[in-house]
């Protein structure tokens, strides 16, 4: 099989980021020159064009309370934050008390701040927790990768018919279709992957972009 899809590095991209309706404001641009500090881990934040794709997805699907697994310094949280209606929700599971407190301070600049809850625990545990009521339109899955087969399992219950569930990280840099790579991350996310391509529950597309990010919606 061949791909169409062109080589959208440098000029292209910074192309691609400017011709949405919402480019990256300045909170988010700070944000990011901000997690650059924290060194190697911060290409766990996701990019530009995949935080547009948030907005506008959590827009066209007109989501009111959304959830989030994994949310670091917050870039993604704001993302999907700003694309909820004033009274919309957003659910921010993370374990790092360092990370997501460089998020609140930028909710708190975006205006955001009251859209957003954060719980400080294991996501299994926070999701345990919640209600078994179909309460959520749309989830990011975005945290240790070993976690995700019981991510979805948890959340699904949770989730509204026809709810959709964003996972990041699916292609794991290519490293999914490398049989030499047998960590317990890529074998995780291989599970992972193979469960979901078959689960009658499920209708899902696999996007090549970003490091992969799978479109999920709950039949
Ligand atoms: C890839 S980063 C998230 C990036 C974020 N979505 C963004 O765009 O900036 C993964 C996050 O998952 C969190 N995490 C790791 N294990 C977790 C767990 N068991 N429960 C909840 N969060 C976890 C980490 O603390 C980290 O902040």
């Amino acid at each position: 099989m061949s791909t169409k899809s062109l080589d959208q590095s440098g000029d292209l991209y910074d192309y691609i980021v400017s011709h949405g309706s919402e480019p990256p404001d300045e909170v988010l641009r700070e944000l990011q020159k901000e997690t650059e500090k924290v060194g190697l881990l911060a290409r766990m934040q996701i990019d530009a064009e995949q935080g547009a794709l948030l907005t506008w997805l959590t827009r066209a699907f007109g989501v009111r309370r959304a959830i989030e697994i994994g949310t670091f310094t917050g870039y993604s949280s704001l993302c999907i934050a700003r694309g909820l209606p004033e009274d919309g929700a957003l659910l921010c599971l993370d374990v790092s008390e360092e990370w997501t407190s460089i998020a609140q301070r930028y909710w708190e600049r975006a205006g955001l701040s009251e859209r957003i809850e954060l719980r400080l625990a294991p996501a299994s545990e926070t999701l345990e927790a919640l209600p078994m009521e179909e309460s959520f339109d749309l989830a990011f899955i975005d945290a240790d990768k070993t976690g995700y087969a019981s991510y979805l399992e948890l959340l699904l219950p949770r989730m509204r018919t026809r709810g959709v569930i964003l996972v990041d990280n699916v292609l794991w840099n290519g490293a999914v279709i490398d049989p030499a790579k047998v960590d317990p991350d890529t074998e995780a996310i291989r599970a992972f992957n193979d469960q979901v391509a078959e689960d009658p529950r499920l209708d899902a597309m696999m996007l090549g972009r970003f490091d992969g990010l799978t479109l999920i919606r709950k039949r």
